[in-house]
């Protein structure tokens, strides 16, 4: 089969004016971190995952969250994704302050506005590749046919037509990755959410997860936060955010981070 991922190349800067973290009116920017802390636990065990992060993302922007196991990443992520509540600041997408939204309303907001890829890619073991795309358009009322047409043209770009009827134990773990991309795209989200799509594929098979990732958010005009540890996916985003002990801080000049 011909490989159906180009090398997309990456561009060197985001539009506008000189990017900085600490920019919670950035005009133009989809979401808006703004001085958010989290703290887990209390008390003695507490541990303080997350101080203070203030940053902003441009509608249309790829970016990177770089930074060693422990340090914040999925917090961070879990958090602006609604997945998980701050201890303090707020988290804007749009014109919605997800910290302030009720249960309920956080539930439809992620299915329809935001795309979460996992780590593990967690696909639901007993449904195959396309019915796990199917499956979270009926969270959000998808007509059938039109769900099923989107899971078709989806799973041909990302070069998995022919492994659809596959389940998720018959896929090779690029292929799981692949679906998963395909998965937060199903309903259109305004945000994805990467979660180190390529922890468990070799370098290049990585290249390739992230490239078609890099590819799918652009042409689709989606904005997008990649967490990774490996310095060699930074160079397919935007810009990058290095997080260090839960402090977050804007990269300006990405080529001088260290291999
Ligand atoms: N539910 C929790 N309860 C207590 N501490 C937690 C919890 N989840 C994470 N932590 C701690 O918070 C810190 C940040 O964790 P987080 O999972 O955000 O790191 P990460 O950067 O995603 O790491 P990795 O690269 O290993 O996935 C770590 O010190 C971790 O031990
Ligand atoms: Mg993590």
């Amino acid at each position: 089969m011909n490989d159906p991922i180009d090398a997309t190349s990456p561009v060197p800067d985001g539009p506008g004016p000189a990017p900085s973290a600490d920019a919670p009116t950035r005009p133009g920017a989809l979401l808006h971190v703004d001085h958010v802390s989290k703290v887990y636990g209390s008390g003695h065990t507490a541990v303080t995952a997350l101080d203070d992060a203030t940053m902003a993302v441009d509608q249309g922007e790829f970016v990177a969250l770089l930074g060693p196991s422990g340090s914040g990443k999925t917090t961070l992520i879990s958090i602006i994704g609604g997945l998980l509540s701050a201890t303090s600041g707020t988290v804007r997408i749009g014109d919605v302050d997800v910290t302030a939204l009720s249960r309920r309303e956080l539930t439809r907001f992620r299915a329809e506005r935001v795309g979460f890829v996992f780590q593990s890619a967690n696909l639901v073991p007993f449904l195959t590749a396309r019915e796990n795309l199917l499956y979270v358009a009926t969270l959000v009322k998808t007509p059938k046919k039109a769900a099923q047409q989107r899971a078709d043209q989806l799973l041909e770009e990302l070069g998995l037509a022919d492994r659809a009827k596959n389940l998720p134990e018959q896929l090779s773990g690029g292929e799981r990755q692949r679906v998963a991309i395909g998965r937060a795209l199903m309903n259109d989200p305004d945000l994805v959410l990467v979660d180190e799509p390529t922890a468990a594929l070799d370098t290049a098979l990585g290249r390739q997860v992230v490239q078609l990732l890099r590819r799918e958010i652009k042409d689709r005009g989606k904005t997008g936060i990649m967490v990774t540890h490996d310095l060699r996916m930074v160079e397919y985003t935007d810009r990058v955010f290095e997080i260090l002990d839960g402090h977050l801080t804007h990269v300006e000049e990405p080529s001088a981070l260290k291999h």
